[in-house]
């Protein structure tokens, strides 16, 4: 039997925040989540776009249960701000579903001066991870989700150029991307299960799904070729509501175990099964190294002192 939508237990009394829940991927999960009884923090960029979301699951769920956060991934200092207000509103999280991602545009820089797609797909999340950790722990049976791409197969990390200052190759920069996040996810799992934390972390991968994804590159990029690419790669894709999946099941499955990766059965599309993590991602030194530096430029802005407290209980 395929796991569906229908599939996802109930969800009434958990709380889920997702990011980039306006769009594509994370509007279908935040729907799904919905329709099962969940309460959705919708995490968007921009406040407008939040509430024509909320509006359209309002219309299509019925549920009333939809909040918004304003949070720009592209903001160290706008992620600080934005969970701050979180700690205040709420007194605890059971699902945090790191979806929002940029992919491959023209070389651009974060607020912090870093390279966008290391900042909003990976340095972002971990942040909102560490920060948001004192409300996770507050519920036993809490998961993180972060949402990576078939791209960490491809990925490297570039310990010598991190953030593309020599040399800035677009499509590099998104496989490294999402292959931190998944080294993110496979550590994080690590050190929540060392400090006996009852917290579960997973990574997902939607396969190739029709989404604002690839339009939002081929404008950044101006590229014809590229949505010539697109258009004739297009019998392939699958649908969002198919490409959320994986992610659902990560947050919700019944079987899901921390440390595991899920994604369509045959790697590009169909219903979610466990699935194969990158090879570099389960080299323990690796993962280590990216925590550290990441940690390192995190701290920098985002106060993440009780994150790391948690982390390091014994
Ligand atoms: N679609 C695919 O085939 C595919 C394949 C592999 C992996 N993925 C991954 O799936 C995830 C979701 O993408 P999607 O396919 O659903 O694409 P999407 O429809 O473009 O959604 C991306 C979401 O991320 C948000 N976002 C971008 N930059 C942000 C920032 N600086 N701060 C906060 N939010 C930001 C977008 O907000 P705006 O609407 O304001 O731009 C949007 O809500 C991404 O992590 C992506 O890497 C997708």
């Amino acid at each position: 039997m395929v796991w569906s939508s229908e599939s996802i237990p109930r969800q009434e009394g958990r709380i889920a925040f997702i990011s980039g829940a306006n769009s594509g991927l994370g509007f279908d999960t935040a729907k799904a989540l919905l329709e099962k009884g969940a309460t959705v923090i919708l995490g968007c960029r921009s406040l407008e776009k939040a509430e024509q979301a909320k509006l359209k699951l309002l219309n299509e769920t019925n549920c009333r249960n939809i909040e918004v956060s304003k949070i720009d991934l592209s903001d160290l200092k706008e992620v600080d701000e934005a969970i701050n207000l979180l700690n205040i509103k709420y007194k605890k999280l059971d699902l945090l579903i790191n979806n929002a991602g940029v992919m491959a545009p023209p070389r651009t820089s974060s607020k912090q001066g870093f390279e966008l797609q290391f900042a909003v797909n990976h340095l972002s999340h971990m942040a909102l991870t560490l920060k948001l950790l004192p409300l996770l722990v507050e519920q036993p049976g809490t998961r993180v989700v972060t949402v990576t791409s078939g791209a960490q197969y491809m990925g490297t990390i570039n310990w010598d150029d991190l953030q593309g200052e020599q040399k800035y190759d677009r499509w590099a920069s998104y496989s490294q991307s999402k292959l931190a996040n998944v080294m993110f996810a496979l550590e994080l799992n690590y050190k929540l299960r060392r400090s006996n934390l009852g917290i579960a972390s997973l990574s997902a991968h939607p396969g190739l799904a029709r989404t604002n994804l690839q339009r939002t590159s081929v404008k950044a990029n101006g590229s014809w070729q590229e949505a010539a690419a697109y258009r004739l790669m297009d019998p392939i894709f699958q649908s969002s509501q198919m490409g959320s999946l994986p992610q659902l099941f990560a947050a919700t499955g019944t079987n899901a175990k921390g440390g595991e990766q899920y994604g369509p059965r045959f790697n590009f599309r169909g219903y979610p099964k466990l699935c194969r993590i990158a090879p570099l991602a389960l080299k323990a030194e690796q993962r280590e190294r990216l925590w550290a530096v990441s940690e390192k430029l995190i701290g920098d802005v985002v106060d993440i002192s009780q994150g790391k407290a948690l982390l390091s209980k014994k």
